[in-house]
């Protein structure tokens, strides 16, 4: 019934979504990883199909059922999920990132498991691959949408990312506020422009904020923006 009720303005629209934290591998039984439940990129996945478009979901590792009509292509680390990312980039018009990339991994493998025989351990990391600035790299007529995990200076940090990933929108979430962040079902947002626009919206729900997000996007798609 809602499917029914809900006008399919992104009818014709082929958009990537990424969701999920990625987990990079330590040995056969560690990794490090990020806070991130999938809820909000899962969220805009399904509401996106609702609004007609042709949606591809790529996922690191949730809890969280495929959303009905969504194709889901599932992977593990920040490589892999660059790889597919960049794989479907020329069949797509918008890609809405709000997949918690690990920004850094291990820089070696180990193929036998850790003992735990000294006092104290480090392991040497190193950067991942940004796959959202290598998209604002080569942006095309594609709209870019990106999140932006803060916890201090949000429209400062958020804005420095806007640029320097060649962004469309950011959506701005302060992590250390309570309602908002990873392990919740709420969030409380601010949406920022190309155009300098700060856009404050209320705590409300992922699934509701996933609508307001693709809101906007139906709108820069409309204004010729991407
Ligand atoms: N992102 C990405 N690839 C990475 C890291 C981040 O595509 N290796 C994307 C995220 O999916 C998100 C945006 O970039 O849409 C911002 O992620 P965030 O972690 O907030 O910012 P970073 O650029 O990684 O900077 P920092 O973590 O230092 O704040
Ligand atoms: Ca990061």
């Amino acid at each position: 019934a809602v499917a029914a009720l809900t006008p399919k303005r992104l009818a014709g629209e082929r958009i990537l979504v990424t969701a999920g934290p990625t987990l990079e591998e330590i040995d056969p039984v560690r990794f490090i990883s990020n806070h991130s439940s999938g809820k909000m990129g899962y969220a805009i996945a399904r509401q996106a199909q609702l609004k007609g478009a042709e949606v591809t979901l790529v996922t690191g590792p949730t809890a969280l059922a495929a959303p009905h009509g969504v194709k889901v292509i599932r992977v593990q680390s920040a490589a892999e999920m660059r790889d597919a990312v960049m794989g479907l980039l020329e069949r797509t018009d918008i890609v809405i990132k709000a997949a918690a990339v690990a920004d850094y991994r291990p820089k070696s493998r180990s193929g036998e498991k850790m003992k735990k025989s000294a006092a104290a351990l480090s392991i040497e990391l190193e950067k991942n691959p940004d796959i959202l600035a290598e998209i604002g790299g080569m942006k095309g007529e594609r709209l870019l949408v990106g999140f932006a995990a803060e916890t201090q200076e949000l429209v400062k940090n958020a804005t420095a990312k806007l640029n320097a990933k060649n962004l469309d929108l950011v959506v701005a979430n302060d992590v250390s506020q309570e309602g908002a962040g990873f392990n919740v079902d709420t969030n409380i947002a601010k949406l920022l422009y190309r155009d300098g626009r700060v856009e404050a919206l209320p705590m409300m729900g992922k699934e509701e904020l996933a609508g307001e997000i693709l809101e906007r996007v139906e709108l820069l798609r409309g204004e010729g923006a991407g």
